[in-house]
């Protein structure tokens, strides 16, 4: 059931958000607005806040938000048309019969059809496996040591090396090219305007979803070829930073732990040998929603990347991550062997077992991580060590677990606990932090996010090399999103020919392999980074205690805005980050919400169309839109345009984002500097045909107009 914009926004205009916020959160009048504490965190201090007139909630600690709509979806588990019908039916307002959004019905059938596409695409292949052509496939997979029942509950499969016998395929179960297109199965030819088959000549991993419904899939070379692995890229249904390979079956084991690991024939392995808790990230680092998908699943981590300096890089970036969302992972050691596949290959499972058994406390290896950039004979060296391991302890956000490590340290080092600790206290003071935990917390670190004091080893330099790597860059930037709920499923097998694919996970991002290289300037997967994809929401919701982003009220109106957040993320050095420019970019449209007088003038340098690809670009159609027809700005209609709720609680933030002002003046400096940044980045329209350097001439002539900028506030 679908409804139209207008009866949706009947709805909401009939309801009053308070009142239905109200019966499950204590709320207190602040102003005109309300506040409590956060439904969807926990917190001693509220930072969850309802404004009646906004129509919006929002919470400044863990960024969840919305309108009414999406609070009954996230806080009652309502779907969308449920929640219309309930506050339909509270107001008194009679729905119509089945209506459909324009566009959503046919999105909808179209990840449905990609699904079933990517459902027959898996059969195939898996049949290609037993066909005398795909016995080179069976052979490189039996060579692996992978059993049959293995092979079929992980329904790999096989694509024989010629160009079009899935495109042949899949035409002749009529999908439309269109459709077979946009399933990423096909390279496309875009001069000569053909397609062929993406995976060629591989092994094929199919990756399936929580649901287990087949999302994409990776193709191993059966040689050194590279790349080793190719994989789907992301589309309408992959999305690499919400999925993990292997989920689907490690969700419904009751051991209630989780094995992370990097690929997936270690998941493979491990699920063969019996520990079927295994899941691997798709080819990409481990993400923020990853964390948050695992932490509503258990607390019980165990970290089990490479042996080498890549894996142990990518491990140093974990732990702080998984802190973040309150786990504390143990390090898994799998030494001398390179990874989970190797070691049980080589060892067995009850020498895997056994390691699993002296997983190392994730405390101790980061020290012991950090301490090999110290010559310990050396006191200056030591003392800049005991330092490090200070600032570590500060980075640690529980007094109980900062005491309990300050005493493992000192015992393990042999050092005087009150020395630590005073020096702990002094990082604490001035709200210093280790730049990993830093770039974890991201938003919610705002209050200790001080870079002050060197500290070794930053990415660049990798762990274990003596180099003083430079902290990362760090920007401003990074709208947050908020992980989906992961869904509910049990892993089953695939069995002959049948319908069903069995378990399977896998992927990474060779997003274009062209691109990717251009992009970082390296070809390799970086098991740190990962492929270059899409960064698709580095994002934040809040598990442990009180992650209060600094938040302020506008003097004139009330309201409530946080700063615009920090995010330490690499870029390129001197080139302003892609999440540096979407930050500027809904920034400018938090702006124009708070003061629409601005508009006219802000419209005249950026077009609807300059805001980008991201969420931005779709927020500003909206908003224009708003502002054409009725001169305003509609918050909460706009948040309601968005179908999902981890969308809306992002459209909600950027509607409380806004530079600190200390008067006009400095708001009007501000915004004439978001403008020009915002400008800067937009490309002229496609159908400008000006020379180059006319262009350049307009540029300047119009980045010297938005310096002299009207800016009226009102
Ligand atoms: P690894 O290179 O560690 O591979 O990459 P692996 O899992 O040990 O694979 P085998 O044992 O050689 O077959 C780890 C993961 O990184 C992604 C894949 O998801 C892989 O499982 N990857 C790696 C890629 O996506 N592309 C690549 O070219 C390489
Ligand atoms: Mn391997």
């Amino acid at each position: 059931m679908y409804y139209s914009d207008e009866i949706i926004d009947q709805v909401r205009d009939a309801t009053d958000i308070v009142s239905v916020i109200g019966q499950s959160v204590r709320l207190k009048k602040a102003g005109r607005r309300y506040v409590g504490l956060c439904p969807f965190h926990n917190e001693k201090t509220p930072s969850f806040s309802v404004d009646p007139e906004r129509q919006m909630y929002y919470c400044f600690g863990c960024h969840k938000g919305g309108n009414v709509f999406t609070y009954l979806q996230e806080h009652d588990n309502m779907t969308f048309p449920e929640a219309v019908q309930t506050l339909a039916d509270r107001a008194g307002i009679k729905l119509p019969e089945k209506q459909y959004r324009p566009g959503e019905k046919k999105a909808r059938d179209e990840k449905m059809q990609l699904l079933d596409l990517n459902k027959v695409a898996a059969t195939w292949f898996f049949m290609q496996l037993q066909k005398p052509a795909g016995r080179e496939g069976l052979d490189y997979l039996r060579k692996r040591e992978l059993t049959d029942a293995t092979i079929r509950s992980f329904g790999l499969g096989f694509a024989p090396a010629d160009s079009t016998s899935l495109l042949s395929y899949l035409k002749s179960r009529g999908y439309s090219d269109e459709l077979i297109r946009k399933s990423g199965l096909m390279n496309v030819d875009e001069m000569r305007g053909r397609m062929y088959d993406r995976f060629r000549g591989r092994v094929i991993f199919p990756i399936l979803d929580v649901q287990n419904r087949v999302i994409g899939f990776g193709g191993r070379v059966m040689t050194d070829a590279r790349p080793k692995y190719l994989n789907s890229p992301e589309s309408v249904i992959f999305d690499k930073s919400r999925n993990l390979y292997g989920y689907n079956v490690a969700r419904r084991t009751h051991a209630g732990k989780l094995i992370l690991c990097e690929g997936y024939m270690d998941v493979i392995a491990m699920h063969q040998a019996g520990f079927t808790y295994a899941v691997a990230s798709l080819g990409t680092a481990l993400t923020r929603q990853h964390c948050e998908i695992i932490r509503r699943f258990t607390k019980d981590v165990i970290l089990s990347y490479d042996s080498d300096q890549a894996g142990t890089n990518a491990k140093m970036r974990a732990i702080p991550m998984l802190r973040r969302v309150g786990i504390t992972p143990v390090i898994l050691h799998l030494e001398p062997h390179k990874d989970p596949d190797e070691f049980i290959k080589a060892e067995g499972k009850e020498a895997f077992q056994d390691r699993l058994d002296k997983a190392e406390n994730a405390f101790l290896f980061e020290t012991g991580i950090i301490q090999r950039n110290f010559r310990m004979d050396d006191p200056d060296e030591a003392a800049d060590f005991f330092d490090a391991v200070a600032l570590l302890i500060a980075s640690i956000d529980d007094v109980f677990k900062r005491k309990g490590y300050m005493k493992m340290a000192a015992g393990q080092y042999g050092i005087d606990e009150r020395d630590l600790s005073d020096r702990v206290v002094k990082k604490l003071e001035a709200g210093q932090m280790d730049e990993r935990y830093a770039a974890a917390m991201g938003t919610a670190g705002y209050r200790r996010n001080s870079y002050a004091g060197s500290q070794g080893a930053g990415r660049s330099g990798g762990y274990g090399s003596r180099s003083q790597g430079r902290p990362d860059v760090s920007q401003r930037g990074g709208g947050a999103s908020y992980a989906g709920g992961a869904g509910r499923g049990a892993g089953q097998e695939i069995s002959g020919g049948s319908a069903e694919t069995g378990q399977a996970g896998l992927a990474a991002d060779e997003a274009d392999e062209a691109s990717l290289q251009a992009y970082l300037g390296q070809e390799q997967y970086d098991p740190e980074e990962g492929y270059p994809g899409p960064v698709s929401g580095d994002d934040y919701s809040g598990y442990y205690e009180e992650p209060r982003t600094d938040f302020y009220e506008d003097p004139a109106t009330g309201d409530l805005y946080q700063i615009p957040k920090t995010v330490t993320r690499r870029g390129k050095e001197g080139s302003v980050s892609e999440q540096g420019i979407e930050m500027s970019r809904r920034l400018l449209l938090s702006y124009i919400a708070r003061y629409p007088s601005i508009f006219d003038d802000v419209k005249r340098y950026v077009r609807v169309d300059g805001y980008g690809n991201g969420l931005a670009g779709d927020v500003a159609k909206i908003i224009y839109s708003q502002m054409e027809e009725t001169g305003r700005v509609d918050e909460a209609a706009a948040v309601t345009r968005f179908e999902d709720p981890e969308q809306q609680a992002n459209v909600t933030e950027i509607f409380h984002t806004m530079d600190m002002a200390a008067g006009d003046a400095e708001r009007v400096k501000a915004i004439r500097e978001i403008v020009r940044k915002v400008y800067e980045a937009s490309p002229f329209p496609e159908d400008d045909k000006r020379s180059e350097m006319m262009k350049t001439i307009e540029r300047k002539k119009k980045l010297e107009e938005i310096r002299r900028m009207q800016v009226h506030l009102s």
